[in-house]
């Protein structure tokens, strides 16, 4: 392993901002993020494959009255958006080093308010479809965590991946679903917040950009679009 790599792991062994095995609080912060990890108790939004953090880091500078969480498996990326929130003694920040596989084991029923994916990698060769993280595999522990009324917001420049996520819709409850395959000349162009992360800005200008945001209400019937 890289001496670069090492130091940033030894970085989240000592950040408070970051929740990572080895740490304590580790096995006992599912249900008390808000009493036992954050100083104020806020609604919390989960940003998962958060990467760097962008959106992490981006949305808790434009939103103090709510809690944010990154979610990534890669330590040294997880670094990058807690050192950035550390420098910038951003309270509403947290970062959790696990695989979205094992999210259950960190958030009780209802704890979070709102999911970010973005630019999760696609996924596109055969047989990786359950990998894609907007797979009804994921969405049903999504959901399981996530508030009844609770948002989840798609933001990727893969039109296989926005179009397997809508198929997926079609069969999976949920409601208030809103759509675009053209971010960046649609009204919607505002839920982006202005943030743009290291994938996005790798691609940006090769692809349209899209965001797809739903609710995976508890136990509701499909709405018609
Ligand atoms: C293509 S990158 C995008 C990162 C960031 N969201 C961005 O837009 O720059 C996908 C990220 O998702 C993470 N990831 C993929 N599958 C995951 C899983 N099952 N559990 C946790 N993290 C995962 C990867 O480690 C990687 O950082």
């Amino acid at each position: 392993m890289g001496k670069n790599k090492l130091k940033r792991f030894a970085a989240n062994d000592i950040n408070p901002n970051v929740v990572q095995e080895g740490k304590a609080i580790y096995t006992t912060i599912k249900g008390k993020w808000n009493s036992d990890f954050f100083t104020k108790n806020q609604p919390i939004t989960l940003e998962i494959g958060c990467g760097n953090g962008e959106y992490t880091v981006g949305l808790a500078q434009h939103f103090g009255e709510r809690n944010f969480i990154g979610c990534d498996i890669k330590g040294a990326r997880i670094f990058k958006g807690s050192t950035e929130a550390s420098e910038k003694n951003l309270q509403n920040v947290g970062f959790l080093r696990c695989r979205v596989e094992f999210i259950l084991e960190f958030f009780e029923a209802n704890e979070i308010d709102q999911i970010w994916i973005t630019f999760p990698d696609p996924q596109l060769k055969d047989n990786r479809e359950k990998h894609r993280l907007t797979h009804p595999r994921f969405l049903d522990l999504y959901k399981k965590i996530l508030k009844p009324d609770g948002f989840i917001h798609l933001k990727t420049d893969s039109r296989e991946l926005a179009d397997f996520t809508l198929e997926t819709l079609k069969t999976y409850p949920h409601q208030n679903l809103i759509h675009t395959f053209d971010l960046y000349h649609s009204a919607l162009i505002a839920e982006h917040q202005g943030i743009q992360t290291k994938y996005e800005r790798m691609f940006l200008g090769l692809s349209i950009e899209m965001i797809v945001s739903t609710e995976l209400p508890h136990l509701k019937p499909l709405k018609k679009a």
